[in-house]
């Protein structure tokens, strides 16, 4: 592996996230600042495998920091999880003269890149993903972005339901990680949020909890449901049949991927992104960039990945304790 990098190439990899166009330009601009070729790559590991690459300057990325999705564009490439797709991609890279590269995405993007280190090309992760489910940072780009989406918008449901003096179910984007549905919780005030590390599947008790709360003149009832649980619509029909009170499920859904980034989410992809171009022009491969603990950190890879990631008990606990009255 060669101990200092030339030409630095950037990707965008799995679900995209508001951000990452800020990332992608610090990647760029810290790259030049550094006196490094920079390469941007379109369509994730799939247009590297196309070779789908072109050198970019200062200007390339001028005017992008505001905007939601990924001026490279992203993919998911089933075949990269193959050994000797991995060698081929690393081929490539080296061709093309790319001897480091800065993937942004989540954890299956960061297997890729650890595949790619194997295969001797300097790689260092960016947390992109609006889910927050990666356990070595605390932070991810985009999920502020993507909370600050579903929070204006469960506004907006319990405005009607409140008018309708129905129960709304929301369901929330997240994978498995119930991340952005805690949040919203919280931040929306919802009487109850299911969450896929905490759901006991006791339907009885929210159903207790909806008609409880009918009767000491609740208007509306908003239940975050994360996508990790799903079935919102069935749910409603349950709950409705069982309590009597109109129930009616929104599924978000992709708004929440979209849509120009907050502060936060600039200012952390932006510190990300160069700490990547850092690590790599200090010779370091291998590793994904984190923020803790106020910081911007950086693991191991394979360290990382191996990390196990807990949802904050006393964050759902106030959810409940809030807004359960
Ligand atoms: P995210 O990066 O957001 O977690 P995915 O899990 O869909 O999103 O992964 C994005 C891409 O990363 C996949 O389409 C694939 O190209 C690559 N990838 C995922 N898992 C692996 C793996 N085990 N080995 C190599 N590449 C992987
Ligand atoms: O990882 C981001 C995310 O939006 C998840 O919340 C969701 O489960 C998934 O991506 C959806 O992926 P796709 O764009 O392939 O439907």
């Amino acid at each position: 592996m060669s101990s200092t990098v030339n030409k630095i190439g950037v990707l965008t990899s799995g679900g995209d996230a508001p951000g990452m166009n800020a990332a992608i330009r610090a990647v760029v601009r810290q790259s030049i600042y550094k006196g490094k070729k920079v390469m941007g790559i379109r369509r994730g590991y799939a247009g590297l495998l196309e070779e789908e690459m072109y050198e970019m300057d200062s200007h390339d990325v001028s005017d992008i920091i505001q905007k939601g999705g990924t001026i490279l564009q992203t993919a998911r490439c089933l075949e990269f999880k193959e050994h000797e797709v991995n060698e081929r991609a690393a081929k490539i890279c080296a061709k093309h003269g790319i001897d480091g590269l800065v993937v942004i995405g989540g954890d299956g993007s960061f297997r890729g890149a650890t595949e790619l280190a194997k295969n001797g090309l300097n790689t260092i992760g960016v947390p992109g993903t609006i889910d927050l489910d990666i356990a070595c940072t605390e932070y991810t780009i985009g999920f502020d972005t993507a909370v600050n989406t579903a929070i204006q918008a469960i506004d907006k449901i319990r405005d009607t339901s409140t008018s309708h003096e129905r129960c709304s179910i929301v369901e929330v984007m997240g994978r498995g990680a119930g991340y952005i549905a805690l949040w919203c919780g919280i931040a929306n005030g919802a009487e109850d949020v299911l969450l896929p590390e905490r759901y006991d599947y006791d339907e009885q008790k929210l159903v207790d909890h909806i008609i409880e709360g009918r009767k000491k003149g609740k208007q509306h009832h908003i239940i975050i449901n994360a996508e990790g649980i799903g079935h919102s619509t069935s749910l409603a029909k349950r709950i409705e049949a069982a309590t009597g009170i109109e129930t009616r499920a929104t599924i978000l859904g992709y708004m929440q991927r979209g849509g120009s980034p907050t502060a936060k989410d600039r200012v952390y992809a932006s510190t990300m992104g160069a700490r990547a171009v850092d690590l790599l022009c200090e010779g370091k491969t291998n590793r994904v960039v984190g923020y803790r603990h106020g910081q911007i950190v950086d693991f191991d890879i394979i360290e990382a990945l191996g990390m196990e990631k807990r949802i904050d008990p006393y964050f759902v606990e106030t959810s409940l304790s809030l807004n359960s009255r």
